[in-house]
């Protein structure tokens, strides 16, 4: 469960002798080739800047072939060319995926979907956190790994195990089951305190005693789980992979203490399955790994997720361990990446506060699953454009490094849009009053719609500090406990410039709804009360699909039914609607005044457009200031006590001109020409100031 304070940051050590650069890389599989390809891999890695591979990573089956029997001599060849070439090596535990022999002889250690049907091995994290077999096992590995390894001078840090849970989130086995009981004992004490918590008294749920507690399997079609065990079960299971990591990594860390640990997260704008927040707790250094989504929002995107990750990581640098030259191999259409967006997208993340730059692959294999995924070695070699671009992002690295980007940090915004992975749990519930909406697009929505308005916003986790920002969104954060929505109170009480929207302040940590009109938890800060909500859709003939507002904007999916408002607010925007729909006239945006500070209230879905083109009003009646920014280009900076580095991303499809303040570094796509940076779509421009 949550723990108050982060372990204290560490971060991975030139190697002896060398001075302290941008990490830039790769995982590098050297166990898929032979061994003559080691020598061209290192003579590439160099002639590309690369200065550190992660090892190892599912290489459990080749280092320990048969129970108890290890070999190393292949780990320790290619550790010891990369180190004598001045490559570092982040390793790996190896325990993302267990070799055969191991769930072959303890088949319990598989993990079970919600029907009861075993995860059988074929890919990997076939394993289930709870199974005290595994747990011997891989920690065991943990322990020969770490002492075989612990005075290898190369090894600059640890890379615990692979994404966790991004095939075994839940498992749903009788392992699970007990541990889910012990989780719930820990939690509240009594079984009644379950019981009062999950709202048990309905459908005959009641339960006696923890031993009455299963985990949400298949309860048949169509049929609702009981959204607070469901909820539960979801923190149960990102803290049984927690407590899964926290034990490997402690047993690296007695032996070598000297060495950094992370593990890599999958965040991204809706990858919300583990709550990484929480897990940032634990790590020495934030790491990440983020694939592009294809199409319009692929930097809104990339920049959102990577501003996350900067939250996560309290504005320490982080590692982006994980990302792609151009296609996956994992979606129905694996699209290419356009020219310039490899180095694009890597200079958004550094610019958003990443320290390393690393890719998924070194090489691109040529047999198995990831045959087709991009990697910085194509199919093609080194006569490539990727690896053209490659060597090019290295090169970028190397200067950037030299010209003091290290020790610079990503400069606070004035906007924390929040971001909260409980109340995205709590919206997935399928009995709620409309399955379009889930928490996690509103943030989104919010941070483009700044975006287009010149602002680049931080985001935020809930646990974060928001209220010390100028202005705090908070957008749809569904759950709100009393600790939060005090928060919101003195926030706003104090100053604070706040926005919030529908399905905020719903219900609290328990998902109880707050009572008396809704957003229960802090109607009184935002001025509003609602009675009644009015979802859209188009699933039947005749019903309602959007609706008007008075300041040309229009709402989808979701609209508050707001029946009245404090004294002290001013209605900024009203539906204007057919009678029948008794919503013609009812507020739709509303302001307030609460204590030293300001409210906006957005009582419906607008989405990125709506609320761009509404942004201005609202910042107006808050007092809030926009900058004169074009909103086609979006500014982040990189700032220390005597250094800054300005990011100029073009975000559009054309090519946009914007005056500037210095020369640039790197550029990408983009040129200063008599203090005007212009950038082609896809193209940034670094100046140093
Ligand atoms: C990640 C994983 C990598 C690789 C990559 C492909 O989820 O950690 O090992 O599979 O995806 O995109």
């Amino acid at each position: 469960m949550m723990k108050n304070t982060h372990r204290a940051f560490r971060w991975p050590q030139p190697l002896e002798g060398q001075q302290a650069r941008i990490w830039y890389g790769g995982d590098y599989n050297p166990d898929q080739w032979p061994e003559e390809v080691w020598d061209e891999d290192i003579r590439l890695m160099t002639k590309a800047g690369v200065n550190v591979v992660s090892v190892a990573i599912f290489s459990w089956a080749k280092i320990e072939p048969q129970e108890g029997v290890y070999d190393f001599d292949w780990l320790d060849r290619v550790i010891d060319k990369l180190g004598k070439a001045g490559i570092a090596v982040d390793l790996a535990s190896a325990t993302a995926s267990p070799p055969m022999w191991l769930t072959q002889k303890y088949p319990e250690v598989l993990w079970r979907d919600e029907y009861g049907h075993v995860c059988w091995p074929g890919a990997r994290e076939h394993w289930r956190p709870t199974s005290p077999i595994f747990r011997e096992y891989a920690l065991n590995l943990c322990r020969k790994m770490a002492e075989h390894y612990k005075d290898n001078p190369y090894v600059i840090a640890w890379h615990v195990s692979n994404e966790y849970g991004c095939h075994n989130r839940f498992d749903y086995s009788d392992d699970a089951m007990h541990a889910f009981q012990r989780w719930c004992e820990e939690r509240y004490g009594t079984i009644d305190a379950v019981n009062e918590a999950w709202g048990t008294a309905f459908w005959a749920q009641r339960m006696n005693d923890f031993s009455e507690i299963i985990p949400p399997r298949f309860i048949g079609e169509g049929n609702f789980m009981n959204p607070g065990k469901l909820l539960d079960f979801k923190r149960f299971s990102s803290d049984a992979l927690k407590a899964f990591y926290v034990d490997e990594r402690d047993v690296l860390a007695e032996i070598t203490p000297d060495r950094p640990l992370t593990t890599n997260f999958m965040v991204s704008a809706g990858g919300t399955g583990l709550d990484y927040d929480d897990w940032g707790y634990e790590v020495d250094f934030v790491s990440n790994d983020h694939y592009f989504t294809p199409g319009e929002s692929h930097f809104d995107e990339l920049a959102y997720s990577a501003s996350l990750v900067d939250g996560i990581a309290r504005k320490n640098p982080w590692w982006l361990m994980e990302h792609s030259t151009g296609a996956v191999n994992w979606r129905p259409i694996n699209y290419r990446k356009e020219p310039g967006q490899l180095v694009r997208d890597s200079l958004a993340h550094l610019a958003m506060g990443a320290d390393a730059i690393c890719y998924f692959q070194w090489r691109q294999s040529k047999a198995g699953a990831e045959k087709y995924h991009t990697a910085m070695v194509p199919h093609a070699g080194e006569d490539s454009q990727d690896f053209r671009d490659v060597c090019e992002l290295g090169a970028d690295l190397a200067l950037l490094g030299e010209q003091g980007l290290l020790g610079t940090r990503l400069a606070q915004s004035r906007v924390a849009v929040v971001f909260d992975y409980e109340s995205q749990w709590a919206t997935e519930h399928t009995a709620t009053p409309t399955q379009q909406v889930r928490h996690w697009t509103e943030p989104l929505a919010w941070f483009r719609a700044f975006a287009d308005n010149g602002v680049t916003a931080d985001v935020v986790p809930i646990r974060g500090d928001w209220d010390s920002y100028e202005a705090a969104v908070l957008p749809s954060v569904y759950l709100l406990d009393e600790a939060n929505s005090q928060r919101v109170r003195d926030y706003v009480a104090k100053g604070g410039k706040l926005f919030a929207t529908y399905y905020t302040g719903i219900s609290d940590e328990r998902d109880h709804i707050w009572l008396g009109g809704y957003p229960g938890s802090i109607r009184d800060v935002v001025g509003v009360r609602i009675e009644e909500f009015a979802p859209m859709g188009d699933d039947f003939p005749g019903a309602l699909d959007h609706l008007d507002l008075d300041n040309g904007t229009v709402a989808h999916d979701f609209a508050d039914v707001i029946t009245s408002t404090a004294d002290s607010a001013t209605v900024l925007s009203r539906f204007k609607a057919e009678p029948w729909t008794g919503m013609d006239g009812a507020p739709a945006i509303v302001a307030n005044r609460y204590g030293e500070g300001a409210t906006v209230y957005v009582g419906c879905r607008l989405g990125r457009d709506g609320l761009a083109s509404a942004l201005p009003a609202m910042c107006g009646s808050i007092g809030f200031d926009l900058p004169q920014g074009d909103g086609r280009i979006m500014r982040i900076e990189r700032v220390s006590d005597d250094a800054g580095f300005e990011f100029l991303f073009n975000r559009s499809r054309e090519r946009v001109t914007v005056e500037v303040d210095g020369e640039p570094l790197v550029a990408s796509l983009g040129r200063v020409e008599d203090g005007r940076a212009v950038l082609d779509p896809n193209g940034v421009v670094v100046i140093k100031r």
